[in-house]
């Protein structure tokens, strides 16, 4: 996808149905001690999911008319790609991160969020991924997202942010890594640099 525009939450509350939708999506993040091999720190549980269309993204969608605010219609699309565990996520304002729009003719506006979760709920979720509706449609897995770089430099993190990403959610990604500090500013860098898109 092209390149796209930040903007405020206020600004993007201007731009009305029917002449744009909008779309919300959500980082689920917990705490995770542990290392791999006993040596590379897990730092954090961070979920994305392989989408339907082959891409990795935010569970998350399209708000609907019917949907009196923007976080109903993110937690109403949670629970559709997450499953009945997402009844008990209640994703709010608080948690509102972002608002983008494409440069290009489509007028889609995003926003994106991020809420902390503690692992066993983390984990309670990933139990019941299964059970979503939109398992095997539209939500062909749930992933977490590797947040180390392994010893040649490329494994990890560099590696997944070489994945086909849906819409500007690699950007997100980053952007989200490197505020909410799940992963050290001069290894983020690195990764990025590494993989520029
Ligand atoms: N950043 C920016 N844009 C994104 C992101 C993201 N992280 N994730 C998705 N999008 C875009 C997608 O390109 C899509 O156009 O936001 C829009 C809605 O997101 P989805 O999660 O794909 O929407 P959802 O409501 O869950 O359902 C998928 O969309 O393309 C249709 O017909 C298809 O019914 C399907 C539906
Ligand atoms: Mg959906
Ligand atoms: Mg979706």
């Amino acid at each position: 996808m092209g390149e796209c525009r930040a903007l405020s939450r206020a600004e993007a509350l201007q731009l009305a149905p029917p002449d744009w939708q909008h779309a919300c999506h959500a980082l689920l993040y917990a705490p995770c001690p542990g290392r791999l091999f006993g040596k590379f720190p897990l730092r954090f549980a961070a979920l994305m999911q392989m989408r339907f269309d082959g891409r990795l993204g935010f569970p998350g969608g399209f708000v609907d008319p019917q949907d009196v605010s923007l976080e109903e219609g993110l937690n109403r699309e949670l629970h559709e790609e997450l499953g009945p565990g997402a009844a008990s996520l209640h994703v709010t304002e608080d948690h509102y991160l972002s608002s983008h729009v494409p440069e290009g003719p489509r007028r889609v506006v995003t926003h994106f969020y991020a809420k902390p979760l503690s692992l066993e709920a983390l984990r309670t979720l990933e139990d019941g991924a299964t059970q979503a509706k939109e398992h095997g449609l539209e939500v062909m897995g749930l992933i977490r997202v590797p947040l180390y770089t392994l010893r040649d430099g490329v494994g990890g993190l560099p590696a997944f942010l070489s994945n086909t990403f849906i819409g500007n959610s690699r950007e997100q990604l980053i952007h989200a890594l490197d505020t909410l500090q799940l992963v050290p500013r001069e290894q983020l860098q690195k990764a990025v640099t590494m993989t520029q898109k």
